[in-house]
């Protein structure tokens, strides 16, 4: 198995992240650094990442998180900030979060150990939908809903065609829901700020069609077989 895919299915991050650990020379090999992404793992090969010895996992599991405000995504923050992983601790298996939520948005992020998953989840290409429910300070005029329907310059780039909807309008606020394909750093924040609208609050409801419904702040669920079938076939 490629090197990459079997750090993956250790569950220590996506094949992506682990193609720069192993560039970066953080992988070791029966004691040797190796640096060859191309690298096939044989059969009684001692893998290491960071000095702590992994094996890939052969069960994959997979869970939604209800992330609450002021965790990290990464799965160790070098300022010691809590982390995600803090909060399914108690699982048993090790998973890893499928791409990043900013410390401060809160909502739907699936965990796992399957490296595939959530490297087909993540890639540009896939064009899966993430929804997010955006409270932004003062109102959208049917101008600027229209921008960020279309594309919004963020800094150097255009967005892609975003699926937006007008929740609730309040005195000083609107509540919007907003639906994107990809997932440029801080993206929502960074569309809801160029059409003049800064984000106050940031919940993600859903992740194609893995739904967060009623799932409590700070809990996790297994993903249904439907939801795995989704996302193995995404
Ligand atoms: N867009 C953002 O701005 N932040 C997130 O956490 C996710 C999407």
């Amino acid at each position: 198995m490629r090197i990459n895919k079997y750090i993956a299915q250790a569950g220590v991050c996506s094949r992506r992240k682990a193609d720069e650990l192993v560039l970066n020379g953080n992988v070791k090999v029966n004691g040797a650094v190796m640096k060859e992404p191309g690298y096939d793992v044989a059969e009684g090969d001692k893998v290491t990442v960071n000095g702590t010895a992994i094996e890939a996992s052969e069960k994959p599991v997979y869970y939604l998180l209800n992330k609450p405000a002021g965790y990290v995504t990464t799965a160790k923050d070098e300022q010691d900030r809590a982390t995600v992983m803090d909060l399914v601790a108690d699982i048993g298996e090790r998973v890893f979060p499928v791409g990043r939520l900013d410390m401060n948005t809160t909502g739907a992020l699936i965990m796992t150990n399957d490296g595939n998953a959530s490297y087909r989840l993540t890639h540009p290409r896939t064009e899966v939908f993430k929804t997010y429910h955006a409270l932004v300070k003062g109102v959208l005029s049917k101008e600027k809903l229209w921008k960020l329907r279309n594309g919004i310059d963020i800094g150097g780039y255009v967005t892609k065609p975003a699926r937006v909807t007008l929740l609730k309008e309040n005195k000083n606020s609107t509540l919007v829901e907003i639906s994107i394909s990809e997932g440029k750093n801080r993206q929502v924040r960074k569309m809801c700020k160029a059409v003049g609208n800064p984000v106050q609050e940031l919940h993600r409801v859903s992740i194609g069609e893995v739904k967060l419904g009623r799932l409590k702040e700070g809990t996790y669920r297994k993903l249904t077989q439907a939801e795995i079938e989704y996302i193995k076939n995404c």
